[in-house]
């Protein structure tokens, strides 16, 4: 679980763990991943380890590969993102790279060196978290919502290549989500803002039904007007309307 501290992550974890499945939980903060997973080894009876790990670090490869060595991922959630909000000239470069890193680099170090376990195997899976934002252009989160698009296209890519070895992958396009990070970037619930629980078990639900999930009803919806029916200009415009808000 790359990601796993807190909000959809933990949610994820929370999952998982009900499940019966033993969990790697990576994010930068100990001290919440180690409160989460004492939880889920006190409810569940199932083994949760944490590691301290940046995403966006320089030497990730060789990092992970080091992290699950002897290790047997059967299922990969890459939850993390690092979301800076603001007009690209006011964003430092170095801060816009970091968000590459994270959501971009991240996911597909994560799949080029993981898959081919699963696929030695012949079953596994991965969920690859996208938004809506990477649907069309997102002014102030532009670069976000470029690594988001790079997700998708990552995730539908990967479905058909990995499905004939037996890898199911799921790319979950959520909408607004109850989560610390979304709290205080948005300070107030957008139109079909979810529950992180609930985002996760659509999403875990829809392994196997891929390539992309998108959930909650107003999101489909949102979806499909923003994607399919309006002009692209009026679709950018719209939501340009809606990251206005964003601090
Ligand atoms: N929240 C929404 O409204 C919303 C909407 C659409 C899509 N999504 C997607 O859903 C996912 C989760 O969103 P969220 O709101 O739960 O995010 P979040 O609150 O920012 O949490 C992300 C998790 O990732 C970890 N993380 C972030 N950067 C990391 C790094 N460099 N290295 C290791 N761990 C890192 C964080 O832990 P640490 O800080 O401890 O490292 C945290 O556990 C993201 O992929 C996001 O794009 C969210």
């Amino acid at each position: 679980m790359a990601g796993a501290s807190e909000g959809l992550g933990a949610a994820f974890a929370t999952a998982l763990a009900a499940r019966g499945l033993n969990l790697l939980l990576l994010a930068r903060r100990t001290s919440p991943l180690e409160g989460i997973a004492e939880q889920l080894r006190a409810g569940n009876g199932v083994d949760v380890r944490t590691e301290s790990f940046d995403l966006g670090r320089e030497d990730l490869p060789a990092a992970l590969e080091s992290l699950t060595s002897g290790l047997d991922a059967g299922l990969i959630v890459y939850n993390a993102a690092y979301a800076p909000v603001g007009d690209l000239l006011t964003r430092e470069v170095d801060d816009l790279q970091r968000v590459v890193d994270v959501n971009v680099r991240g996911p597909l170090v994560f799949a080029r060196l993981l898959a081919p376990r699963m696929v030695a195997r012949g079953r596994g899976g991965m969920v690859i978290m996208s938004s809506l934002a990477g649907n069309q252009g997102a002014p102030r989160i532009a670069t976000y919502a470029a690594s988001k698009a790079f997700n998708t296209v990552l995730g539908e890519s990967l479905w058909h290549e990995l499905r004939p070895h037996g890898v199911d992958v799921v790319v979950s396009c959520a909408g607004a989500i109850r989560t610390p990070g979304y709290a205080t970037t948005a300070g107030r619930d957008a139109p079909g803002t979810l529950d992180a629980k609930d985002v996760a078990e659509a999403t875990l639900k829809a392994l196997g039904h891929g390539p992309v999930v998108v959930p909650g009803m107003i999101n489909r919806v949102a979806r499909f007007v923003l994607g399919r029916v309006l002009p692209r200009r009026a679709a950018i415009e719209i939501f340009a309307r809606s990251t206005k808000e964003l601090s």
